[in-house]
């Protein structure tokens, strides 16, 4: 299945079961913006515990707020975003779409990076174990001629960037003779900025005075809070403060799903720190995030870092952790080394001294800043991309059968038991929920009793809930109902009285967190 197969698949099945729909569907849509059904809200809230949990409460210098959306508007001006947070874009005179000028050139480079992997996979093969494939890339001309265009177009779109020289953006489109994928024409307007901020009127005066933004980056609400929460806290360098909120961007292109949307969510934390030691944080941080999606269980393959070429002005070190979506390698979480710039601007544009004395120095300063942010709706595709397997087994009568299921991490699944009578009579009912009576209030428990057991197990298959338990005749003798595994299908018969322990052992957090600590 291709890649892109895989892909479809993925998103019609969250429909399918309630994880995700397209927001206000029944009027056909709005573009790049998701509500979460049921069990995507389920699953959405565990991954946000794990993060609250992993900083706030195994940290005890981490404290965790809830910042406002709006905020003052000079705030957006000190942190550069009405100045500098746009994206260079580009109209299609003929099909009258718009793009992205960098995601038009991205795109275009992969295309020649897929011809070079084509030539690689041929060589591959007419030379078998002998084939060297560094070499083949610096010996064969074919590659090296697509490569050089590959670097060249690099280079140039660099460097135009760096130089804010869009007129030489525009040439570069032309140069590689990009054609409008709708219209196939390569009748370009200009390149223009385009700034990614919502804005909105506060109250009911329609001034510019009264124009104000949705927040970008939650990252603000903690900037502007450092005093607030450093003296009401009394907290001493380094420490950190954490939030998750939403977060809006105006995004030219809007595509991949819950992967650039235009309402997201963040779990942003910035670590305050003396300055001079942020090198130190930057790798201390790096490995524990790191950390936090391998113990997940993810395929460590699907995981690397990708440290930035180029910084943005106010970072002196950055990387991003990147993950294998089904669309290839992208940026999952972001680790940058943010210097005093944030808190030395809105120190500037509010006049006020924002600054921490030092006991052991013996100085005021400004604090450094390490910052990690992820974001909550990419992590959300991220479990769901790695769980999505479609697999086929053997039935007991020797049979093959399909059956596509979730393994989404036990901790995190949106059910982690469903209880089911093998029958819907004798009395298995009213047993099944004595059952969740008990079990409810430490593990969020699923009942059903419609269709043959064997069907009831390939629905919570999958919506991913690692275990299921059937409450048959044998029960109502001995208080033992038969336990199933989601991932090895294996069903062991255990005591009801057990059932607590077990399954605090295998679907709880603190396992998962636990695996942080070592
Ligand atoms: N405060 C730093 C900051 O906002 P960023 O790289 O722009 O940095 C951080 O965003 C994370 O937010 C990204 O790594 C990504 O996971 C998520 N993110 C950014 N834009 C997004 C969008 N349009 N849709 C969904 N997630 C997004």
């Amino acid at each position: 299945m291709s890649q892109e197969d895989t892909f479809k698949k993925i998103i019609s099945h969250a429909k399918e079961y309630g994880f995700i729909f397209q927001s206000s569907e029944i009027y056909d849509g709005l573009s790049a913006v998701y509500d979460y059904g049921q069990l995507g809200a389920e699953l959405k809230n565990n991954i946000k515990s794990y993060w609250w949990k992993s900083m706030v409460m195994l940290h005890e210098n981490i404290v965790g707020i809830d910042s406002a959306i709006f905020m003052h508007p000079t705030v957006w001006k000190a942190s550069g975003h009405v100045d500098a947070f746009n994206d260079p874009l580009i109209d299609n005179k003929d099909s009258k779409k718009r793009y992205r000028a960098d995601v038009l050139i991205e795109d275009y480079i992969q295309k020649i990076e897929a011809k070079i992997d084509k030539e690689i996979t041929k060589a591959q093969k007419r030379f078998g174990d002998s084939f060297d494939e560094k070499q083949f890339r610096e010996t064969n001309p074919r590659v090296q001629a697509n490569q050089k265009k590959i670097d060249d177009v690099l280079l140039r779109f660099k460097t135009a960037m760096e130089n804010d020289d869009l007129a030489e953006v525009k040439k570069i489109i032309e140069d590689a003779e990009i054609a409008c994928p709708v219209s196939g024409s390569r009748n370009w307007t200009d390149v223009r900025q385009f700034n990614l901020m919502f804005d909105t009127k506060l109250g009911s005066v329609n001034d510019d005075a009264s124009t104000i933004y949705l927040r970008p980056e939650t990252a603000q609400g903690i900037f502007v809070n450092y005093l607030n929460v450093q003296k009401s806290g009394r907290l001493n360098l380094p420490f950190g403060i954490a939030q998750i909120g939403k977060a809006f961007r105006n995004e030219i292109v809007a595509r991949q799903f819950i992967f650039r949307m235009r309402e997201f969510e963040q779990m942003e934390m910035q670590y305050f720190i003396q300055p001079g030691t942020e090198k130190k944080w930057f790798e201390t941080w790096k490995e524990k995030r790191m950390k936090w999606h391998k113990a997940l269980g993810n395929d460590e393959s699907n995981l690397k870092f990708h440290d930035h070429d180029k910084l943005a002005h106010y970072a002196n070190a950055a990387t991003d952790i990147e993950f294998k979506f089904p669309f290839g390698f992208k940026e999952l979480e972001g680790i940058h080394s943010r210097t005093d710039f944030d808190l030395g601007q809105h120190q500037k544009f509010s006049g006020k001294k924002i600054q921490y004395f030092d006991n052991e120095r013996n100085e005021s300063y400004v604090p450094y800043v390490l910052e990690t942010s992820i974001g909550l709706d990419r992590m959300f595709l991220a479990v769901l991309s790695a769980s999505y397997k479609e697999e086929t087994i053997e039935k007991e009568d020797g049979k093959k059968d399909q059956r596509v299921v979730l393994a989404i991490p036990p901790a995190l699944a949106p059910i982690q038991l469903a209880v089911l009578p093998l029958v819907k009579k004798d009395g298995l009912p009213d047993k099944a929920r004595e059952i969740i009576n008990t079990l409810k209030f430490d593990f969020n428990c699923h009942y059903e009793e419609k269709d043959s057991i064997g069907r009831r197990y390939r629905r919570q298959d999958a919506i991913g809930t690692p275990y299921a338990i059937t409450v048959d005749h044998e029960t109502l003798e001995n208080n033992t109902v038969t336990i199933r595994d989601r991932d090895t299908m294996e069903q062991n018969r255990v005591k009801i009285e057990e059932l607590p322990e077990i399954l605090r052992s295998k679907v709880s957090l603190n396992s998962l967190l636990k695996k942080l600590e070592n």
